[in-house]
């Protein structure tokens, strides 16, 4: 293992000098480090589970081994619930098959053994879906074969879509409006291990042996019999015990894995499965032509210096992937928090799903030439338990999983501003320095963030009293300029009785267990340490009470947390992680939990955010590891990534398929973690990341130092504008926070979601859209004097700086000038974006300052928008405390129009007047002449207006006097 692990607890100048080594080697520490993690080949149940599938492929009588019995079926169609035996007939082992249907257009299938010999883990809902799940639907219609074979299943509005099982062998087909979309089962790749005793595993061995003998027909040419003879061979690889890096995996309970096959017919891309450092649209891991040799693999792990456009585990994992064609959206999500490894393979044609068309009439000669996406889904243990989602566009599928797994929270306003972070500010003189350097220089931040050199020796919750001796009074200082504190606070727990959380959390007993049953012992920052266990309701009690200001001395409420190190990080465990027969609450095995670990972890530090506020409180908690479900509990960051230009590129398509996910509150460091970027890389970083969710600059303990004045001209006053920009757009970007918490739309989108009709934008992940409205390419090289951007011929598009229309070439690419002071952001036509002009230190200290509207019109001279305000902090809009005002632009008419979403909101204009301002400029690009005259109300409104590029004017109206959130009209003749 890289010398990190071995390296904490030493004394500090001993780490330096290791530091020091591991600069100087650093190019081969990125090959050493690719060792220290496993390929597919080196884990054996992903060996065992793509062994089956090769085994398919090549005999595919294997792949037919699991029958649903029809004389078992039970449907209940009030209920949308079909029930059935599935009997692996092989290993004749029984299985439950349940279907449920959901609102949301939602299938939800569960497989389990009944029952198994040895319990399975069921990653409970509690743990990782909302708290309210969508409600059943009855069915709409069931068409059944006369021998049960196959059976119809209409559900969803209109019986729009349709549920096709198959009994013989097992498999399904879900289809909206009559077009193929999912297909469950097509290549047969569903391969259930048994539980089963040590003992019986010969018989295993027998059965895989006589299926060589006799059942495998042998196919021409020689080496057949060897290759089928390894595969089964590989069956049964490493069932009881694995060995990697010298370190043993006793896997008591024996083999569990699930294996099954998803594919999307007639559908060319895949999108999600977090995190990798790969591509938006996922590359191929199977197949002959594939573009990657390992499959993506979701374990969440601290991989140090990681490397770009891999499939290699990164710091979280969600089971959630997307597909669209045009017309039809789908996704697919394993309820799983075991390991996981995804093949993606592409195939022309639609693979079996012909087969349904003796119910719809779909099989066209376009479908059958299209490409088909299929995806082998493998995981250690636990159960199958898998939600299959339809719509026409990848909003229905974001809208459908989020009703699963949670909306996201919505986030305090200073969350959504900028943060100033590094490992480390040293002390509070450093604090106040840094602080003053955002004064001196103009420049607004919201957070200054301290790392683990703020604690006494690594303990959490407590302060290292020479430097920082009065922390109280320094956030307090920090406050009284509209300023918050965040502090680190990781899950790894020195094992130092003097330390009183060692010595309650032992107490109590919430610490996670080695195999032995003994309190797990092993290394990370402060040297050896113990680890919570959050999966215990206990212990997350426990740890949420931590959060008081009472416990946690010298915290403010002004003091928000960071999370980190929660894979969990074990620098002597194996693949830098914990024992995956380590134990959990009720003798549950690390494996089985080892995804959802970190989010736990994360969900226990919110809830003490809500303890201590007394529910008063938006928490904002960041998280390094992350699972489905995290949305519900704050933002993650795409952790340690190298100040280098491919990283920048690779922070658009990461944060892309994150948000994808449901977390859409994320972002990456900026400038990059390890390493020291060139002014113009830091200030291309500033650039883009002012348009990303979560704005943090973030650096390595070893690296110069950062802040944004360091540099001289041109930079400061550039990356001052960078982050002036963000401040700017921040009504319009905190209205996307909340409309996510309605719909889980991402903040940051891939252009396919916002224009799911052109082919065109399907596999782009190196440009996105900020909402609806903004468009934003970032420049990735050095020196390039221009970039391509691809515009959507569907919209009408305008430069955002001069709010001229761009003239794009007939391809849909338009070529924009990109000096230092500028990367390509476009304002899309139809768009009504709320901004504030009037930058102040802090965010939160322009809550109340008047808005400028800045209105582009699309093709017929309309534009839409919404603007969402609050108080910024409590939870008192969901009591209705909050203005809505949807706004709208047509035939000269500019609408506003107050809402109030449910019944729940009887605020007064005085109320709406206080949440909200007045807007003091309207700005509209796109008029084809100048107006006569603006007016409200019958009142004259001064205006300037001149002609821009793209032969269209744009006028500015001068203080209109209108408020946001109160109804009213401006004509513009
Ligand atoms: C991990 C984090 C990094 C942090 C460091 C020290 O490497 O990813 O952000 O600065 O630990 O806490």
């Amino acid at each position: 293992m890289f010398p990190r692990g071995v390296a904490v607890g030493m004394t500090r100048r001993l780490v330096h000098i290791i530091c020091l080594v591991v600069l100087l080697f650093a190019k081969d520490i990125v090959m050493v480090k690719h060792g220290d993690f496993k390929t597919c080949q080196q884990s054996g149940f992903c060996v065992r589970q793509s062994a089956f599938a090769d085994l398919v492929d090549k005999v595919p009588s294997f792949g037919s081994q699991y029958e649903l019995l029809p004389d078992s079926l039970k449907i209940d169609e009030g209920k949308g619930v079909v029930t059935a035996h599935l009997l692996d007939q092989k290993q004749k082992t029984p299985f439950i098959f349940e279907l449920f249907l959901l609102e949301h257009d939602t299938a939800r299938v569960r497989i389990k053994e009944a029952p198994p010999i040895k319990p399975r883990y069921e990653l409970l809902g509690d743990l990782a879906l909302a708290s309210s799940l969508p409600a059943s639907v009855p069915i709409a219609k069931v068409n059944r074969t006369s021998t049960g074979e196959e059976i119809a299943v209409h559900f969803g509005v209109s019986g729009k879509n349709l549920l096709v099982l198959h009994a013989r062998p097992f498999r399904f087909e879900l289809s909206v409006n009559g077009v193929p979309a999912v297909s469950f089962n097509d290549k047969g790749y569903l391969y259930y291990e048994h539980s089963r005793s040590k003992e019986s595993t010969p018989a295993l061995e027998n059965q895989a042996a006589s299926a060589a003998d006799g059942n495998v027909p042998v196919e021409e040419g020689a080496n057949k019999d060897d290759e089928i003879t390894k595969l089964q061979e590989a069956l049964n690889k490493d069932l009881w015990e694995e060995t990697f890096n010298g370190k043993t995996d006793s896997k008591p309970n024996g083999p569990a894995s699930i294996g099954f096959d998803v594919s999307f017919p007639g559908s060319s891309n895949v999108y999600g499965l977090p995190q990798h450092a790969s591509t938006f649209s996922l590359k191929t891991t199977r197949g002959e032509n594939r573009e990657y040799d390992q499959p993506y693999r979701l374990y969440n792990l601290d991989v140090f210096e990681y490397i770009l456009d891999s499939p290699m585990a990164l710091y979280g994992s969600i089971p959630f992937m997307m597909s669209h064609k045009k017309g039809v959206s789908s996704g697919v999500f394993w309820l799983n928090s075991a390991e996981m490894w995804i093949d993606v393979e592409k195939s022309k044609g639609t693979g079996t799903l012909s087969k349904l068309a003796s119910y719809i009439p779909f099989a066209t000669s376009k479908e059958t030439s299209a490409t088909t996406t299929s995806t082998h889904w493998m995981a250690e243990s636990g159960v199958l338990d898998v939600f299959v989602f339809v719509g026409s566009t990848p909003n229905d599928i974001f809208d459908s999983f989020t009703a699963i797994t949670g909306r996201p929270a919505m986030p305090q306003h200073f969350a959504t501003a900028y943060h100033q972070c590094r490992w480390n500010y040293m002390d509070e003189q450093d604090v106040a320095d840094v602080n003053a350097g955002f004064e001196k220089h103009d420049i607004p931040y919201d957070v200054l963030w301290l790392d683990i050199e703020h604690t006494d020796g690594k303990k959490y919750f407590t302060w290292d009293k020479t430097k920082f001796p009065n922390p109280e009074t320094m956030q307090n200082n920090l406050a009284g300029t509209g300023r918050k504190m965040v502090t680190i606070i990781d899950p790894h727990i020195k094992r130092d009785d003097g330390y009183y959380v060692t010595k309650e959390a032992r107490e109590k007993g919430l610490f996670i267990k080695d195999k032995d049953g003994n309190e797990f012992d092993g290394w990370c920052w402060p040297g050896s340490s113990s680890w919570i266990d959050y999966t215990d309701p206990a212990a997350r009690q426990y740890w949420a009470e931590k959060f008081q200001f009472s416990e946690y001395k010298g915290s403010t409420p002004s003091l928000y947390t960071w999370n980190d190190m929660n894979e969990p990080s074990v620098f002597t465990g194996p693949e830098t992680t914990m024992p995956k027969d380590a134990l959990h609450h009720g003798g549950i095995e690390h494996r089985d939990v080892h995804n959802v670990y970190g989010t736990l972890l994360h969900r226990s530090t919110y809830e003490g955010h809500l303890l201590r506020s007394k529910n008063e409180d938006r928490p904002f908690v960041l998280s390094r590891a992350f699972f489905a479900g995290t949305q519900r509990y704050g933002a993650i960051w795409t952790g340690d990534n190298t100040a280098e230009w491919g990283h920048l590129a690779a922070s658009v398509p990461m944060i892309l398929s994150i948000g994808v996910a449901g977390v859409v509150f994320s972002g990456a460091d900026v400038g990059g973690f390890f390493g020291n970027p060139e002014p113009d890389l830091l200030l291309r970083w500033y650039q883009v990341a002012a348009f990303q969710p979560f704005f943090r600059a973030h650096a390595h303990i070893d690296t110069k130092r950062r802040e944004p004045w360091l540099f001289g001209e041109p930079y400061t006053s550039l990356i001052r504008e960078a982050i002036r920009q963000r401040y700017r757009i921040m009504p319009y970007l905190y209205t996307l926070f909340w409309q996510s918490t309605q719909n889980g739309s991402p903040i940051m989108r891939p252009m396919v979601s916002e224009f799911p009709e052109d082919e065109n934008t399907f596999g782009m992940g190196d440009q996105f859209m900020l909402g609806k409205g903004l468009l934003i390419k970032p420049v990735v090289q050095k020196d390039q004097s221009s970039v391509d951007v691809y515009l959507p011929k569907l919209a009408v598009w305008y430069d955002y700086t001069s709010l001229g229309k761009v003239a794009p070439s007939a391809a849909g690419v338009l070529n924009v000038k990109t000096p230092l002071e500028k990367i390509p952001v476009l304002l899309r036509g139809g768009t009504i974006l709320p901004r504030r002009e009037r930058i102040r230190r802090a965010s939160n200290l322009m809550l109340h300052d008047p808005y400028t509207l800045l209105v582009a019109l699309d093709h017929k001279g309309e534009a839409t928008g919404t603007i969402y305000a609050d108080d910024g902090h409590s939870f008192r809009f969901r009591e209705g405390k909050y203005v809505l005002s949807e706004l709208s632009y047509s035939s000269g008419t500019l609408s506003a129009r107050g809402v109030r979403l449910g019944n729940d909101a009887k605020l007064s204009d005085a109320d709406v007047d206080a949440l909200s301002a007045r807007v003091e400029r309207l700005i509209i690009t796109g008029l084809s002449a100048l107006p006569k005259k603006v007016e409200l109300d019958g009142r004259q409104l001064e205006f300037t207006g001149e002609k821009v590029d793209g032969d269209v004017y744009k006028i500015v109206v001068k203080d209109p006097k209108a408020w946001v959130g109160r109804d009213w009209k401006i004509h513009v003749e």
